[in-house]
């Protein structure tokens, strides 16, 4: 790994070897989802508390202040809508020429496996990771997502262990039972989605089973921008990851952040 791919690579993974991501791409096919009906107005109070944003350049361009001091992962892949035919039907939609315009410390894609467009979404990655290798931008590569899918180690252990292959730097899926074999089969850091908002305590449970079961963190989005109070919430969710709280002690200070 070049020294520039390692160094972007350290702006998402802290020095500690964990990572609070701060998903807000979910527009580039569900639209003005709940909680990110005005992007700007739901990204900047959490800016402060995320170790990267994950997000659209449309969103970037227009909702985040350039001088905000916040590792940017890029969702580089789209085409397909949530009331579309085939959500596996994605392609790449950035440049890489506007990725590294947009000074990002990663890019991300979805890779559909089992679905009808798998092959092209694969392939896309593996041409992304050649543009990564050449420019030194760490490519995630985002699995499983999906309605159909049955979220099994089995089926997250083939997803991930593909998307390493095919040379990802690191990969979001989902917790699972049996989580660890799917750390012990993929050879790339792991980053967990939060998937549909759960009570906060639940998220807090999720946070915690993640990152000690060998993932690096979490990519949550819909578990904090549709929490009650977002910012306790990414507050809490830090505590855990980062400084190893108990669920209990990380829901305390949630209820204590909420009443500040
Ligand atoms: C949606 C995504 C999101 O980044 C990912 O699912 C994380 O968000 P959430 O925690 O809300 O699931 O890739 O396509």
């Amino acid at each position: 790994m070049c020294w520039g791919l390692r160094n972007r690579l350290s702006h998402i993974i802290k020095e500690d070897g964990h990572t609070v991501m701060l998903a807000v791409d979910h527009g580039y096919f569900l639209g003005p989802t709940t909680g990110l009906e005005v992007p700007g107005k739901t990204i900047e109070p959490l800016l402060p508390h995320a170790d990267s944003l994950m997000l659209t350049r449309g969103v970037l361009r227009t909702s985040v202040d350039p001088v905000a001091p916040i590792p940017i992962v890029l969702r580089v892949s789209g085409g397909n809508s949530i009331i579309g035919k085939e959500l596996s039907d994605e392609d790449i939609t950035v440049s890489f020429e506007d990725a590294i315009r947009l000074n990002v410390s990663a890019v991300a894609l979805s890779i559909y496996i089992g679905s009808e467009y798998e092959h092209r979404t694969i392939v896309n990655l593996s041409r992304l990771v050649d543009e990564g290798e050449k420019y030194g931008i760490p490519v995630l590569a985002v699995t499983a997502v999906g309605r159909e899918m049955a979220r099994d180690a089995k089926y997250l252990g083939l997803c991930c262990r593909i998307a390493a292959e095919m040379g990802a730097h690191f990969v979001k899926t989902y917790y699972c039972e049996d989580f660890e074999k799917v750390v012990e089969s993929c050879p790339v850091p792991l980053v967990i989605a939060g998937g549909k908002k759960i009570p906060e305590k639940d998220a807090l449970k999720l946070a915690f089973d993640v990152v000690n079961h060998g993932a690096v963190g979490v990519d949550m989005g819909r578990n904090i921008f549709q929490s009650e109070n977002p910012v306790a919430m990414i507050r809490a969710v830090r505590a855990i990851v980062h400084e190893k709280a108990s669920v209990d002690d990380a829901y305390e200070l949630y209820k204590g952040f909420k009443r500040e």
